[in-house]
């Protein structure tokens, strides 16, 4: 199942490099093919030698290198391959990944790099629980960097803790699942919208949320990392664009509707942003100024419902549509009419009282309301929400291709 695929393999230096060599000899096995960056402190724990014999291809570690650098630049390296595996990823990598340093051949790879990386961290116990080890990490999980390990037990150091690098079978194991999630939404296309919708007063002033679009942008990174095409609309947010995702930032819903319109067709539309109700009826051209007379009137008009339009649409209607309902009480009972009303195919119903802290927060629990049922969902991260919400997607989406047309099964 790793036929062919390439693999870019990056070795830092720590004792788990020995590892490494056997989890090189097990994607061999199972005809992927490497091609290999040491860093200089790798070289004190394996040797170049091994690691070309054993992946039966070249192994780079000089950046100014005329040769090696006329053969196959540090860009190219990241561009012929599929996924860029990172064993063992030590503390000092990873500080150099989350900084974006290019001062050898391994981090100037990984800052040209435009494919997904692995990594599988490799260190003393201290050093791994060490805030600015686990802040790094927090940065580079943001930026959809995959970890794999570590595990806890006995260390090359001699302490006990955690920090030991993933065994090469878990590595293999995380490699093999990445390519299969690829696959899923391999030829389809995706919408997805996320953050707030700003809407101007003035040149200075707006109406707003405080959605952070934290859960469209993980739906938009794991569609993505799922194989689809993915479009993201986003109103204003501090989170960093999704790698492979093509990102159309928008702040108001007007804009936010003419450029979900522009992105159709689609196969699927999950509807995540937080869209304001409500715009200023007329935006002042000029800064508004405190008068005498008091505080100006505002007047509201209706925004348009971007789901339910793009659900009703007569032609071009995605074949699945997905929305959300964000609630603080009667919440299966809101989804369900919030479903009928909206015209979607699904709704992800999530609880966000106060005393939830889903608004900004890292983490979210879901109701997925569909025609034929209720799913509930436990607490997840909203990294794995999108991931799980890719997996239905696909399931639906290839169960739809099998029925034929005109006895379409409500999904
Ligand atoms: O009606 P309510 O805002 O609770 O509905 C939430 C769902 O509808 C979300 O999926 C949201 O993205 C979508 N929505 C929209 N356009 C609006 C209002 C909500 O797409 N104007």
């Amino acid at each position: 199942m790793l036929q062919d695929r390439r693999i870019l393999l990056i070795v830092s230096g720590g004792i788990a490099a020995y590892k490494t060599l056997e989890l090189v000899r097990r994607l061999r096995e199972r005809g992927a093919s490497l091609c290999s960056i040491m860093t200089a402190a790798a070289h004190h724990f394996v040797t170049p030698l091994s690691l070309a014999s054993l992946s039966e291809n070249k192994v780079y570690s000089e950046l100014f290198s005329l040769t090696q650098e006329s053969e196959m630049g540090h860009i190219r390296l990241s561009r012929e391959a599929e996924l860029i595996v990172v064993a063992p990823a030590s503390a000092d990598l990873l500080a150099r990944m989350a900084l974006g340093l290019a001062s050898d051949l391994a981090t100037a790879t990984l800052l040209a790099a435009d494919k997904p990386i692995l990594v599988a961290p490799a260190m003393n116990a201290m050093m791994w629980a060490h805030p600015a080890t686990q802040a790094n990490l927090a940065t580079l999980e943001g930026r959809g960097v995959i970890r794999v390990g570590p595990g806890a037990g006995e260390l090359a150091c001699g302490e006990v803790g955690a920090g030991r690098m993933a065994e090469p079978g878990e590595i293999l194991a995380a490699i093999e699942a990445f390519f299969s999630r690829s696959q899923l939404l391999k030829g389809r296309k995706a919408l997805v919208t996320s953050g707030p919708t700003r809407e101007p007063i003035d040149p200075v002033r707006y109406l707003s949320n405080r959605s952070s679009g934290k859960q469209g942008h993980a739906i938009a990174a794991a569609l993505a990392a799922a194989g689809a095409k993915t479009v993201l609309v986003s109103g204003p947010t501090a989170e960093p664009d999704p790698a492979g995702v093509t990102v159309v930032p928008v702040e108001t819903a007007a804009e936010m509707l003419r450029s979900c319109e522009g992105s159709l067709p689609v196969d699927v539309a999950v509807m995540a942003a937080a869209v304001s109700d409500w715009a200023i009826a007329a935006v002042a051209p000029q800064k508004l100024k405190k008068t005498e007379s008091g505080a100006p009137r505002l007047s509201l008009v209706e925004n348009p419902d971007i789901l339910a339009s793009i659900a009703g649409r007569a032609s071009g209607r995605p074949p699945l549509v997905i929305g959300f309902a964000a609630e603080t009480q009667n919440l299966l009972e809101n989804a369900r009419s919030k479903r009928a009303r909206k015209g979607c195919d699904w709704i992800l119903a999530n609880d966000v009282s106060a005393e939830r802290g889903t608004f900004g927060g890292d983490s979210n629990r879901i109701t997925l309301v569909r025609a034929d049922g209720i799913e509930e969902w436990p607490e997840m991260t909203k990294r794995e929400v999108g991931q799980r919400l890719a997996e239905r997607i696909a399931a639906a989406l290839a169960e739809e291709s099998r029925s034929p047309s005109g006895a379409r099964k409500p999904l």
